[in-house]
């Protein structure tokens, strides 16, 4: 069953199709601030990302679908006549198709027929190298397939037929269905350890501070990673290279070892059966104290992806959570500038004044590293301040709750019967703790605003 959709249209010849309608915004805001005039462009590569070689294109504006083969029947002909011409043979659609127009397209076209979540999701299949990638892959997959059995388990029943498998009176369907939906249960009840594991996981290591690596596929973040942490973690030119989180250690100038781990790549509209099985996945990015939103400064979709990415955050509910965004790649920005190969208009500055508070990085290179690991620091120490909390030694629960929910760095005894605990930890924490009899000096960081009480 695994290999059922990995790798399905590798090396093979597509065709990809859009159908722009009046209330469906083209291919994203560029950085010229333009509604996209490219509106294939994320398409084309995340077909190539699947292995296919894209031998043609066809954009078609429409005022609404045409409800059996989404496109217009005159449409419908026309793409024949260019599938011969290329010799496609599969049609993309960046549209999401319902199962009964995939059908009819199939047999008027006589060649394979793939929306944009069959392509992402089959992107995601030949690229997942763990257990949990697999499970996750294949449940949403399977969630996605089972309205489409009729084409999609074809393959089951020759392989099922004949094991008594069906039950009395079942039709083939039938007996697919239910085993499919047996499948969908056993990979969920699998999910389901594979998750409460890794946040057990997560929870285990709460003294440590976590950042987590977020962003468009190919953006750079495994780059990015090694570059910080030194470590080799699977990197390649292809979308979607990271399936499963990668997790390091990195020593922060200026405050100590903070653990970085590396995300699934985004797109836009991340199909949401999966974003539901890669929930292990994502827990780092939700428990991370902060983020690094990295993006692809060569490309110039780099807002249109800024937005993606920040939409899949949105749906993930972590939007607010403190962020870095990190303009990566600026080594190609600037050969890319020297050689004249950027649109007019089109540079870095213009880029970076239209967002503040980014910072621009090469991972490549290591330009802007340094900057980048003092702004994490920084940022970090401004919500784990460190200070000092003078007190009686008597008051053991205090200094029991300090260890436990910070860093203790020293304890000082006095002879006056009191002890001064250095600690670093979250400003919430401080919160907690203020109406204590105890004396508190702040030595790094900033102390939370503390609401009066009246
Ligand atoms: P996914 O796993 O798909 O999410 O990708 P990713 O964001 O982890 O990207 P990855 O680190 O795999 O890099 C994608 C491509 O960009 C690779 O070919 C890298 O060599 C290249 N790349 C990464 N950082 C830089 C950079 O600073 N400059 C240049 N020129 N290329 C870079």
């Amino acid at each position: 069953m695994e290999e059922r959709n990995s790798g399905t249209i590798l090396n093979e010849k597509s065709f990809l199709v859009t159908v722009l309608l009046p209330q469906r915004p083209t291919g994203g805001v560029n950085i010229l601030g333009d509604t996209g005039e490219e509106p294939l462009d994320e398409l084309r590569g995340l077909a190539e990302a699947a292995g296919t070689v894209v031998v043609g294109e066809m954009v078609q504006r429409r005022a609404a679908i045409e409800p059996s083969t989404y496109i217009g029947s005159g449409k419908v002909l026309e793409l024949k006549g260019m599938l011969e011409k290329t010799e496609a043979d599969v049609v993309i659609f960046d549209n999401d198709l319902a199962p009964g127009q995939t059908r009819n397209l199939e047999k008027e076209l006589n060649v394979k027929v793939l929306d944009r979540t069959e392509l992402i999701l089959d992107i995601f299949a030949s690229r997942a190298q763990t257990k949990e990638a697999r499970l996750a892959v294949e449940l949403a997959q399977l969630e996605y397939s089972l309205p489409r059995l009729k084409r999609m388990w074809t393959h089951l029943s020759r392989q099922k037929k004949g094991v008594g498998l069906r039950g009395p009176g079942e039709t083939q369907l039938e007996t697919d269905r239910r085993l499919a939906q047996k499948r969908i249960a056993d990979l969920k009840a699998e999910l389901t350890i594979v998750q409460q594991r890794k946040e057990r996981e997560v929870k285990s290591r709460s003294q440590t501070r976590t950042v987590s690596l977020v962003g468009y596929t190919n953006a750079g973040k495994s780059t990015l990673l090694n570059a910080l942490t030194g470590s080799d973690v699977y990197v390649k030119d292809q979308l979607f290279a990271t399936l499963d989180t990668r997790t390091r250690r990195w020593t922060l100038p200026g405050w100590g070892p903070i653990l970085l781990s590396d995300t699934v790549g985004f797109v836009r509209n991340l199909p949401h059966h999966l974003v539901a099985s890669f929930r292990a996945t994502l827990e780092e990015a939700r428990c991370a104290d902060l983020l690094l939103h990295v993006a692809d400064g060569s490309n110039p979709m780099v807002m249109f992806q800024i937005q993606a990415a920040y939409e899949v955050l949105e749906h993930l509910g972590i939007e607010e959570k403190d962020t870095i965004l990190v303009i990566n790649k600026i080594d190609a920005f600037k050969s890319m500038d020297e050689n004249g190969e950027l649109p007019t208009q089109y540079n870095l500055q213009a880029l970076l004044n239209r967002y503040p508070n980014a910072m621009g990085i090469s991972a490549r290179t290591g330009e802007g590293l340094p900057e980048l690991a003092q702004a994490v620091s920084d940022m970090l120490s401004r919500h784990f301040p460190t200070v000092e909390i003078e007190m009686s030694i008597t008051n053991g629960k205090l200094a029991a709750y300090l260890a436990n929910h910070g860093e203790v760095f020293s304890r000082q005894y006095r002879d006056d019967g009191t002890v001064v605990i250095r600690c670093r930890i979250a400003g919430s924490f401080l919160g907690k703790i203020r109406n204590e009899e105890m004396k508190m000096t702040l030595i790094d960081g900033e102390l939370p605003v503390f609401e009066e009480e009246y």
